[in-house]
């Protein structure tokens, strides 16, 4: 497992709780990493390729999520690849001709990167294609909930099917564990199309809070969104809800074929996750 810590990672390891397999997470720092006691945590960086190989010795399957630096893909899938028969890649809808997902950006190039890497490599793969996460609302939203009724944002009208982290895991868990999932690219969405506006106003619904909603300039968002990430980014999700705006959100039926059980809606979410939101 590499990204055990993260959101989907660390819903990963906790849906494998059951399984039965040795799993291993690879992290770079295990002494703050809070991953469940089965788990034998190892420390690695993807960046520093000699430090790969003792955390893949003996494993055959890997799950991947990769946010480390474009400089260190080639050394670092070259080490696991060595070792992994099988691998699930944590990607995105890169090739789903939606606007939403079809704006320049440079995750895009990465991605294809590794992609063409793992498809070159004969290992058995499955590629994760989520779109919006829906725990992005605790990076965008909670701490403008937490500290009062206002919430600004930008292209409010538009919309997005975001997809619970935990539906994205199971997904991986079926791909990781069970036969018949090899070479598999799968689009994975929420199950409603919803504004940005109706995702902030479930979310106040559910903790009880009349938000003020208020629709803010791409100008201004570049100028206050920075503390959601880098300019790129900002400008890459701009770009992205721009171009989404007059059509419903792509939505798939791919995690109720995989899984033969709903995906958990927006609302499901909120609720789940509503402490985050309060004070
Ligand atoms: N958010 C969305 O709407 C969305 C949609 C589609 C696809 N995606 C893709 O999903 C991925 C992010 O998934 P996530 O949100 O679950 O990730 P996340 O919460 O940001 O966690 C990233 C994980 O990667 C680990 N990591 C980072 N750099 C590392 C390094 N150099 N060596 C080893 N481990 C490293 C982190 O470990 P530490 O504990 O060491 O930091 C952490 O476990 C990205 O590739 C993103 O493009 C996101």
């Amino acid at each position: 497992m590499i990204g055990g810590t993260g959101t989907v990672g660390s819903q990963v390891l906790s849906q494998l709780g059951g399984a039965d397999m040795h799993v291993r997470a690879l992290v770079r720092n295990p002494g703050v990493a809070r991953l469940p006691r089965e788990v034998e945590v190892v420390r690695g960086d993807l960046t520093v390729p000699e430090t790969l190989d003792p955390c893949l010795d003996g494993i055959d399957t890997v799950f991947l999520v990769w946010t480390a630096p474009p400089s260190a893909v080639a050394p670092a899938l070259e080490r696991i690849l060595k070792h992994a028969q099988r691998i699930v890649f944590l990607s995105a809808p890169i090739k789903t001709p939606h606007p939403l997902f079809q704006q320049p950006n440079p995750l895009k190039a990465l991605f294809e990167q590794i992609e063409r890497m793992i498809e070159s490599s004969g290992r058995q793969w499955t590629f994760l294609r989520p779109g919006m996460f829906a725990a992005n609302a605790l990076l965008w939203w909670a701490p403008q909930i937490r500290s009062g009724d206002v919430v600004r944002w930008p292209h409010l009208d538009a919309p997005t099917a975001p997809i619970d982290e935990w539906d994205i895991a199971a997904v991986a868990v079926r791909a990781l564990c069970d036969d018949g999932h090899a070479g598999a690219e799968y689009v994975l969405t929420g199950p409603q199309s919803l504004s940005q506006f109706e995702q902030v106003s479930t979310i106040g619904r559910v903790i009880g809070h009349s938000l003020r909603i208020v629709e803010i300039s791409p100008d201004e968002a570049r100028r206050e969104l920075l503390r959601i990430g880098p300019l790129p980014a900002v400008n890459m999700l701009l770009a992205a809800w721009a171009a989404a705006i007059g059509q419903p959100a792509h939505v798939t039926s791919t995690f109720a074929e995989i899984t033969k059980t709903p995906p958990k809606t927006f609302l499901d979410w909120a609720i789940d996750h509503a402490s985050q939101f309060r004070a």
